[in-house]
């Protein structure tokens, strides 16, 4: 299995391009089996969700042809309904083929997700606004069996439903499958993430009648059918936010392309808090920073609040700078795993409920490491960059799920770091 050695202490400079993002990606691939016409897409990251999405299409009898950053995919022969547990369970946004599936089909089987290292992550949402919409669900053995038979031609019925939690993919479920549902549903306490308004975006180039992405409502009237289109992937925020922590963090001067500031206040907010200097342009970010930084006290909420998947990242940050800080997790149960991780570097955290008290040390020591998840690795690499001598990152598969090009991208801003197995 590979693994990262990074040897710390190199401060990082230079511009580098961000990526296409993970979160957008893998639903408006899904969003592909809405129509029998081809989606071309750009700005489709190389990491692994990725290829196990398209993978799991073609399984399901999609076509698709890779390119650099393009994707073409055309689902006009779906013979499987199915996703089968071997895929589901190397990644949980497999079942954001359940509501474009059901809408189109009548029916679907999609493996329930199961145990997940950051928390149990239940789909109820996605099974209740479907119920809400005239589905038919059992769970068997293991599976989600979802039919719209019994309906006039098969087809969902639009409905008002309210989640009591904001769920991303559960709002991205739904709004796919309310884009072919008989009338019109309206969606509230809906998600307001940018990978959630891009979904959007392209569903309304595929024809979808939809208002209100971006907002707590959305409306969505249905549609008999959808076309293709071609869509380009917003670029990647929590790719970005990452990077500039590491900037940040190491003392530098770091431009980002490819990237805006617009969809990371939360974000930006608190590195200028920290005190590193950034400035941006409408499609560039540039964070420059002495590397000395002030603690600050994070607590993660949906969007716009700070993300949780940035949690990890500032808690890496927080664990060299001075002063304490309270880290606050509201989204997921158990996300503190790079907590134990980071105290064999030799930081000074302590955990109460879903709050790490952390209280900033000089320094790290190098030493071999590991995570379960994508962005507790992420913080490990950022820890590594500022330790002392070097630190060995295990089990890097989780990074290759969610960071294109991570070496070759913290090799050119400087960073000592290689992969080895
Ligand atoms: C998405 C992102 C993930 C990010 C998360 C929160 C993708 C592919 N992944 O995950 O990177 O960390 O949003 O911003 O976009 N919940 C329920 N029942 C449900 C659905 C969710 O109880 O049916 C709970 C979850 O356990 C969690 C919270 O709601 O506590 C938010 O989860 P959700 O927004 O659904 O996360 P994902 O969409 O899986």
């Amino acid at each position: 299995m590979d693994k990262l050695i990074i040897e710390g202490g190199a401060a990082l400079n230079g511009e580098i391009t961000i990526s296409g993002a993970k979160n957008a990606a893998l639903p408006i691939l899904c969003a592909a089996l809405l129509t029998k016409e081809s989606l071309h897409l750009s700005g489709v990251p190389k990491l692994k969700d990725v290829a196990t999405t398209i993978k799991l299409l073609q399984h399901m009898g999609a076509e698709a042809s890779r390119e650099a950053d393009q994707v073409t995919l055309d689902a006009n022969n779906i013979h499987t309904l199915e996703a089968p547990y071997e895929m589901v369970k190397t990644m949980r946004a497999s079942i954001l083929v359940l509501g474009p599936l059901l809408a189109r089909y009548g029916h679907v089987r999609v493996s329930l997700p199961g145990g997940c290292a950051i928390g149990s992550r239940p789909v109820d949402l996605h099974i209740k606004g479907l119920q809400a919409m005239g589905a038919e669900i059992h769970i068997e053995q293991g599976y989600i069996e979802a039919s719209a038979k019994h309906l006039p031609n098969a087809r969902l019925q639009g409905a008002r439903y309210y989640m009591d939690l904001v769920t991303v993919t559960g709002t991205e479920n739904l709004m796919m499958a309310a884009a072919l549902a008989d009338g019109t549903t309206i969606l509230e306490n809906a998600a307001k993430e940018p990978e959630v308004v891009d979904l959007a975006e392209m569903l309304i180039k595929m024809g979808a009648n939809i208002t209100g992405a971006g907002t707590d409502v959305m409306t969505i009237k249905g549609v008999k059918a959808l076309n293709g289109t071609t869509h380009h992937v917003v670029c990647d925020r929590i790719e970005a936010g990452t990077y500039m922590v590491a900037a940040a963090m190491t003392g530098g001067t770091v431009k980002l392309n490819n990237a805006r500031a617009d969809l990371l206040d939360a974000v930006v907010e608190k590195l200028r808090e920290a005190g590193a200097e950034i400035t941006n342009d409408a499609t560039t970010i540039t964070v420059k920073s002495n590397g000395k930084l002030k603690a600050v006290n994070i607590r993660t909420a949906p969007h716009p609040a700070f993300p949780t998947d940035m949690q990890a990242q500032f808690m890496a940050m927080n664990v060299v700078a001075e002063g304490v800080s309270k880290v606050t997790e509201t989204i997921f149960e158990n996300r503190f795993m790079h907590v134990q991780e980071m105290q064999r570097l030799g930081a000074d955290i302590s955990i109460d409920g879903n709050t790490a008290l952390v209280k900033g040390v000089e320094y790290l020591d190098g030493a071999t490491v590991m995570a379960t998840d994508l962005r507790a690795s992420a913080s490990l690499v950022l820890a590594g960059l500022v330790a002392r001598g070097e630190t060995v990152i295990e089990r890097i598969y989780h990074l290759d799920r969610g960071y294109e090009y991570l070496e070759e991208k913290l090799t050119a801003l400087g960073a000592k770091v290689r992969r080895a197995n």
